[in-house]
C-alpha cells in the first residue's frame, strides 16, 4: 500500500479536551430553522443560488450542481423536527429532481452525487419514496457513463473523448457514495466496482506524498497513465485548496463507511493532520491552506463544516490505536464552537444564508467572503451529528 507522510499535530490553537455544549448546538439548530422557515416562503418551488451576494441568495431553477444542498437542509429539518412542512417542500423538490434526471437537464458532469444523495437518497432513506429511489438510481446510471475504464476514474466535466477534459477531481469523493448506495439497493455490483476503482485511483494520484490534495488530476487518455495535478479553485497547482482537503477528509470517511477498506485510515489520518496543522487562531481555515493569519485572505467556513462532518463520521470507525484520534475530535469540536460563536449570520432575512464567510471560487471572483449553500448544509449536518444518531444521506 502507498504510504504518505503523517505530520505530527502541532497546532497550539487546538486545546485538548475541548467540548461542545449541547445547549449551543440546540440554539444553533433553532437559528438554522428560523432562517430556513423564511427561505421556504421566499424561494417557493425555486432554489437558492450557489453563493450569496451580500449574504442573500438569489432564486434559481433546478439547474446548478448545488441544488441538492437546499433540499438536504429540508430533509435535515424534517429529520430533526418531524414537522411535515419541511417534508412537503422536500417532496416537491424530489419531483423536480426526478424531472431533471429524466429529461437530462444539466446533468453532464460528475456532481450527480451531491445532487441526488441529499435530495433523493435522503428522501428514500427517510420516507421510502419510490420516485426518489428511481430518480437516484437514474442519477447513478448517468454518473457511471462518465467512467473512463482505461484510466479508472470518473471524469469531472466536459466531453468524454477529449484529452483536455480527461481528469478527475478530489471533490468527486463525495459523488461516489451514490454509487455504493445504488449497488446496495439494486443488487447490481457495477456501481460499487466503478466507485471503488475511482476511489483507488484517487488515493494513488490526487493526494500528494505530504498528504495535501491536488484539486484536479489529469490522466493520459491513450495509455491510462497519470499525467499531472492542476488546480482550478485552489491558489496554485502546488497549494492545497482548503475545500479540496476537506472533500478528501469527508470523502475517505464515507468510502470507509461503505467499503470497510482499512487503507482509508492511513489516508484519512494523514489528510486530517495536514488540515489541522494549518488552522489559524480561530480554527476556521483560510480558503487555501497556504494562507494563515496576517496573509490578508478570506476564510472558507464551508471547508470547516465539511471537515467536521468527515471527522465526526470517521470517529465511529477509527481504531483507538491511532493516537491522534482524540486530537481530531478536539479539532472538530473547536471548529464547531468557532462556527457557532463567530460565523452564524445574525442578520436573519428572507433569502439569507446561515453561515458567513465562505469562498466559492477565488480565481473567478465568485462568492468571495459570502455565504454558500453547501456551507449552510454541512453546518446543519454537523450540528445534527452532535445531537442525534443522524441518518447519513450520503
Ligand atoms: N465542488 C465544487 C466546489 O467545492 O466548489
Amino acid at each position: 500500500m502507498r504510504k504518505i507522510d503523517i505530520e505530527d499535530i502541532k497546532n497550539s490553537h487546538i486545546i485538548p479536551n475541548t467540548k461542545v455544549k449541547r445547549e449551543d448546538v440546540e440554539n444553533a439548530i433553532n437559528h438554522v430553522l428560523t432562517q430556513l422557515d423564511l427561505n421556504i416562503a421566499y424561494f417557493g418551488t425555486q432554489f437558492p443560488s450557489s453563493a450569496t451576494n451580500k449574504n442573500v441568495y438569489s432564486k434559481i431553477d433546478n439547474i446548478e450542481w448545488t441544488d441538492g444542498f437546499y433540499t438536504g437542509m429540508l430533509w435535515l429539518a424534517y429529520e430533526y423536527t418531524n414537522n411535515p412542512k419541511y417534508r412537503d417542500v422536500a417532496e416537491q423538490h424530489v419531483n423536480s429532481f426526478y424531472h431533471r434526471i429524466l429529461h437530462e437537464i444539466e446533468v453532464d458532469h460528475h456532481d450527480l452525487g451531491f445532487l441526488y444523495s441529499l435530495s433523493c437518497v435522503a428522501a428514500y432513506k427517510l420516507t421510502g419514496s419510490a420516485i426518489a429511489k428511481k430518480a437516484a438510481l437514474l442519477a447513478a446510471d448517468k454518473l457511471i457513463t462518465r467512467y473512463q475504464a482505461k484510466s479508472k476514474f470518473i471524469q469531472a466535466w466536459g466531453k468524454l473523448d477529449s484529452q483536455d477534459h480527461h481528469r478527475f477531481i478530489i471533490d468527486c469523493m463525495l459523488n461516489i457514495p451514490l454509487l455504493y448506495w445504488a449497488s446496495e439497493v439494486s443488487g447490481n455490483n457495477i456501481y460499487a466496482e466503478i466507485a471503488n476503482n475511482h476511489f483507488e485511483t484517487s488515493l494513488k494520484y490526487v493526494i500528494r506524498d505530504d498528504a495535501s490534495a491536488y484539486h484536479t488530476f489529469y490522466m493520459d487518455m491513450l495509455t491510462g497513465k497519470p499525467l499531472k495535478g492542476v488546480t482550478r479553485q485552489g491558489f496554485s497547482d502546488d497549494s492545497s485548496w482548503a475545500r479540496g482537503q476537506a472533500w478528501g477528509i469527508y470523502g475517505i470517511a464515507l468510502n470507509y463507511r461503505y467499503t470497510k477498506n482499512e487503507k482509508c485510515f492511513h489516508f484519512y489520518h494523514a489528510m486530517t493532520n495536514y488540515f489541522i496543522n494549518r488552522l489559524p487562531k480561530d480554527c476556521i481555515c483560510y480558503w487555501d491552506l497556504i494562507f494563515n493569519d496576517g496573509d490578508n485572505h478570506f476564510k472558507d467556513s464551508s471547508s470547516a463544516a465539511i471537515a467536521i462532518c468527515g471527522i465526526n463520521e470517521m470517529m465511529r470507525y477509527l481504531p483507538e490505536t491511532i493516537e491522534d484520534k482524540a486530537k481530531h475530535l478536539d479539532a472538530a469540536n473547536s471548529m464547531l464552537n468557532s462556527l457557532i460563536k463567530h460565523y452564524l449570520n445574525q442578520d436573519v432575512v428572507a433569502g439569507g444564508c446561515v453561515l458567513l464567510h465562505g469562498v466559492y471560487s477565488w480565481h473567478s471572483g465568485k462568492g468571495l467572503d459570502e455565504g454558500n449553500i453547501w456551507g449552510d448544509y454541512f453546518l446543519f449536518e454537523a450540528l445534527l451529528r452532535y445531537i442525534k444518531d443522524h441518518e447519513i444521506y450520503w
